[in-house]
């Protein structure tokens, strides 16, 4: 099938590269030219593992190619996914200004019958306002089209995997047509199929990430609990998720959620309870639990070598999770905020996100990146553990201790393990396993 995808970020890229490996013909498109110009170049604009060479095969099949006429695109396209960005405005709605505007240049190049896609995470009935949108700007002609939801479920750092491995597939949809494209597009894919209407789609997607937020911070609520009473929420967690419903993962206590996704979904389907004047207050205790997670780190930083000014404080990791370069609402960037504040010195290292963060701390007398996880523990007072990338798992603590002007670990997505750590000399605080010092 001939597909438009727009958006060529996290999920546009994955999602064009995969319906080309499908063997469909692709053309993505973004209004960003110096990301299309990297394209046509052949290099990625973002790390996820694994997409690079997918991606230099699909191009190499002449299956993918790259647009800035977003209008063109879609007169020479079948089917035209919407993959672009939808932040939380300050009010934590979500800013739907792209999906729109993708929405008026598909109607004024409506050529014939075209299938207009979400892929984004769109507020419930999203897909109404696109539909009008288009009958819209076509002046009440009549326009042939449908619109339809296929969210995406794809995890940085195991996107590729998860758009050929999905644990599902949801297509909504309110026309045979559609469903019958859509089901064909995913054929090659061998998992569960869901075909529902369209606004169930759309709703399906906000319920389950900040379903997973809810878990995530409720494990966070009880790593509070854990800390005053001696608990280890890493054995909580596993005697939890040992019941088969409730499960284990996204049970990993810690400096909680980032992402692009998590905490701007959970705001957005707040908003939305709010707009239907429904009691969504349970998605406002999972964002609030999930923001004290910075104060309560610092904190124990802070108990740890009491005053933090001109101290050196190591950071390993800086992405919102291992295995990306993303660094949207990563608890890295709080933290280094709050250390700023102190008067701290930074030695910042992380093997993939260093460039992007250097865009908000760019090197200065107190901010420093450095090349590999040891340089940054080399006299310092304090090293924070910040995302859990392998290597810092695999580190060589004897080496740390010694390196380290003062041997302290505040470890933020519990790594390590605390019994292990006094051998060493180090003084261990975990989030939930109490403190070994
Ligand atoms: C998420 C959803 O998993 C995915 O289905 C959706 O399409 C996009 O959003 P992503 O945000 O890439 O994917 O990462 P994920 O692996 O889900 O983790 C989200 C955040 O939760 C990360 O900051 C991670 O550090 C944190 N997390 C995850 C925890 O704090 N504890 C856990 O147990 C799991």
């Amino acid at each position: 099938m001939k597909v438009t995808v727009v958006g060529t970020g996290y999920v546009g890229l994955v999602t064009a590269v995969g319906l080309a490996k499908l063997g469909n013909e692709v053309i993505g498109v973004d209004k960003d030219t110096s990301k299309i110009d990297m394209l046509e170049k052949g290099k990625l604009p973002i790390y996820e593992p694994g997409l690079n060479e997918l991606f230099l095969s699909v191009v190499e099949e002449d299956k993918l190619d790259f647009y800035t006429d977003i209008g063109a695109a879609v007169r020479n396209s079948d089917i035209i996914f919407i993959c672009v960005g939808t932040p939380s405005l300050d009010d934590g709605t979500a800013d739907l200004s792209q999906v729109e505007e993708v929405a008026r240049t598909v109607s004024e190049n409506l050529d014939g019958y075209k299938l207009i896609v979400e892929k984004s995470t769109v507020p419930v009935n999203t897909a109404r306002w696109i539909k009008r949108t288009i009958e819209l700007y076509n002046k009440g002609k009549r326009v042939d089209f449908d619109v339809a939801s296929n969210p995406e479920f794809l995890r940085e750092g195991k996107a590729v995997y998860d758009f050929f491995h999905p644990d599902r597939i949801v297509i909504g949809v309110d026309s045979e047509r559609a469903e019958n494209i859509l089901l064909e597009l995913y054929a090659p894919v061998n998992a569960k199929i869901l075909v529902t209407d369209i606004p169930t789609a759309e709703l399906i997607k906000h319920a389950s990430n900040s379903f997973l937020a809810m878990k995530i911070s409720f494990i966070n609520m009880i790593s509070d609990l854990c800390d005053k009473t001696g608990a280890d929420v890493k054995m909580v967690a596993d005697g939890m998720g040992l019941d088969s419903r409730i499960g284990r993962a996204f049970l990993d206590a810690g400096l909680g959620y980032g992402g692009s996704c998590f905490p701007k979904d959970t705001r957005a389907l707040f908003r939305i309870g709010e707009e239907y004047h429904l009691d969504f207050e349970l998605l406002k205790v999972v964002d609030r639990i999930n923001l004290k997670r910075i104060e309560k780190f610092i904190d124990k930083l802070k108990d740890a070598l009491w005053v933090l000014k001109d101290k050196v404080v190591a950071v390993w990791g800086l992405s919102f999770k291992p295995d990306t370069d993303d660094i949207r609402e990563a608890p890295s960037i709080k933290i280094i905020k709050e250390l700023l504040k102190e008067d701290a010195y930074l030695r910042l290292y992380d093997p993939k996100a260093m460039e992007n963060m250097k865009r908000l701390f760019p090197p200065d007398e107190r901010v420093e990146y450095v090349d590999d996880m040891y340089s940054a523990v080399d006299g310092a007072h304090a090293l924070l553990v910040v995302a859990e990338w392998g290597e810092f798992k695999d580190a060589d603590l004897s080496r740390v201790a010694s390196l380290m002007r003062t041997p302290v670990v505040v470890d933020g997505r519990n790594i390590f393990e605390p019994g292990e750590m006094a051998k060493y000399g180090i003084f261990y605080y975990g989030m939930g396993r109490g403190k070994s010092v």
